[in-house]
C-alpha cells in the first residue's frame, strides 16, 4: 500500500513499484475526478494492472481492509511544506501527519504487515553549522511542519518497538526532492518555470540557502529499498548529495532556458533553515543506496517535463 499516492513522491514511488511487479493499493483523500493535481499525478497509474486507487481519508476510512494480505506499507500522505505551517492550516498538519499516522500504525499493527516506511523530513534537524547531519544529532525542528514530522517518525518508531507489533519501522529523512511532477509550492518547480515563462520569481532571503537537492528516481530508490531490504529498521537520511544553493538553482534555470530569471528578493520566511545536508553513511551501509543523478541532470529532467505539460495543457486550453 502507498498512502499519499495521489502526491508528488507517492505516485513516482506507487508507478515504480507497479513496474517492478508489484500490486500496489494507493490512497489519498484527494480526488482524482475532481483535483486537477492529482489526476495529472495519477496519469501514469491509470488502467495499469497491478494498480488499484483508492480515494479515501486516512483519519476516518477503514485501513484494515486495505491492507489484507500487504507486505509493506509506504506512508507518504501527510501535509508538506514548512512556510504555511505557522499559519491557520496546523491543525492539518496535525491532524494528517501525527493523528492519521497513529491509525496507519494501528492498522499495520493488527493486521501483521512486516514493514512500514515513513516519510520523514530533514527539516526535523533544525538550524546546522554547514556540516552534515548524521541520524544520531538531536533534532531541534524550526518549525510547526517539522515538529510534526519529528513526532510521526517517533510515533512510528515508538508503535514498532511494543511487543506485539510485528511491524519493522524505517523513518526516511528526504532532503528537498525535486524533479517532474514536484508540488508546485517548492522552489524548484518555481524557478524553472519562471525561467520558462519569463514571469518573476520571488525569493524569500539572499538566495545563500543551501539543500542537499534529492532527484525524485533516487529517493524512490531509497524508498524502495527501505521496504523490502530484510533487514532495514530505524531512521535513514535519503539526501541527493547534491548541495547547491537557491542561486546555484537559478544560474542553472537560467542557463536550460536560456534566458534570466527576473528574481524579486522578499524577507526570508520563518522556520526555514540556511542549510541542509546529509550524512550518507547510513543509507549507504544499510539501504546498499547512493544517488546517481546530480543537479544539472535531474534539473534539465524536470524542465523537460515542465515545459512538456506546458505544452500538453496548451493543446488542451
Ligand atoms: P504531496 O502533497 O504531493 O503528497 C502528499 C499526499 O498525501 C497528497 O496527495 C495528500 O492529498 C495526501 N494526504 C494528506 N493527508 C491525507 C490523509 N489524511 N489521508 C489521505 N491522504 C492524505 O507531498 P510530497 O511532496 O509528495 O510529500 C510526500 C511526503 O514526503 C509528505 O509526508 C512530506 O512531508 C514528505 N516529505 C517530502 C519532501 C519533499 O521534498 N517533497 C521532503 C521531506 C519529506
Ligand atoms: C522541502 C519540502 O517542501 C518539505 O515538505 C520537506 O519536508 C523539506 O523539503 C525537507 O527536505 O525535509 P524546503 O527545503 O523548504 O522544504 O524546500 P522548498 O519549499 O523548495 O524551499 C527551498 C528554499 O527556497 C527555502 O529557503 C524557501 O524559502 C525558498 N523559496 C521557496 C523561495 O525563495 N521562493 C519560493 O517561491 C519558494
Amino acid at each position: 500500500m502507498v498512502t499519499g499516492a495521489a502526491g508528488f513522491i507517492g505516485s513516482h514511488l506507487a508507478h515504480a513499484l507497479v513496474q517492478a511487479g508489484a500490486v500496489v493499493i494507493g490512497v489519498d483523500r484527494r480526488d482524482p475526478a475532481t483535483d486537477r493535481t492529482a489526476a495529472a499525478n495519477l496519469s501514469v497509474l491509470r488502467g495499469l494492472p497491478g494498480y488499484m486507487h483508492v480515494t479515501a481519508d486516512l483519519l476516518s476510512c477503514a485501513i484494515d481492509p486495505l491492507l489484507v494480505d500487504a507486505n509493506a506499507v509506504f506512508h507518504l500522505a501527510g501535509i508538506p511544506g514548512v512556510r504555511p505551517s505557522w499559519g491557520p492550516r496546523f491543525g492539518e498538519y496535525v491532524a494528517s501527519n501525527v493523528l492519521a499516522t497513529h491509525r496507519v500504525m494501528d492498522a499495520v499493527t493488527r493486521m501483521g504487515v512486516p514493514r512500514l516506511v515513513a516519510a520523514s523530513s530533514s527539516s526535523v534537524y533544525g538550524p546546522t553549522d554547514g556540516g552534515a547531519s548524521v541520524e544520531t544529532d538531536r533534532p531541534q525542528p524550526a518549525s510547526p511542519y517539522a515538529v510534526t514530522k519529528l513526532a510521526e517518525e517517533q510515533l512510528c518508531l515508538a508503535h514498532s518497538t511494543q511487543a506485539h507489533c510485528p511491524t519493522s519501522v524505517v523513518a526516511l529523512r528526504y532532503f528537498t526532492v525535486y524533479g517532474p511532477r514536484q508540488r508546485p509550492d517548492m522552489f524548484t518547480h518555481r524557478a524553472l518555470t519562471a525561467a520558462l515563462t519569463g514571469q518573476p520569481l520571488r525569493l524569500y532571503g539572499d538566495g545563500h540557502q543551501r539543500r542537499d537537492f534529492t532527484y525524485i528516481d533516487d529517493a524512490v530508490a531509497a524508498t524502495i529499498a527501505a521496504g523490502t531490504l530484510p533487514t532495514a529498521s530505524g531512521v535513514i537520511n535519503v539526501g541527493g548529495g547534491s548541495s547547491a544553493s537557491l542561486l546555484d538553482v537559478i544560474n542553472i534555470a537560467n542557463s536550460l532556458a536560456g534566458r534570466e530569471i527576473q528574481v524579486h528578493q522578499e524577507n526570508p520566511r520563518s522556520g526555514d533553515v540556511l542549510t541542509t545536508r546529509a550524512n550518507p553513511g547510513r543509507a549507504h551501509e544499510v539501504l546498499g543506496w547512493q544517488p546517481q543523478v546530480d543537479i544539472h541532470n535531474g534539473m534539465r529532467a524536470h524542465m523537460q517535463a515542465l515545459a512538456a505539460e506546458s505544452a500538453a495543457y496548451g493543446r488542451a486550453a
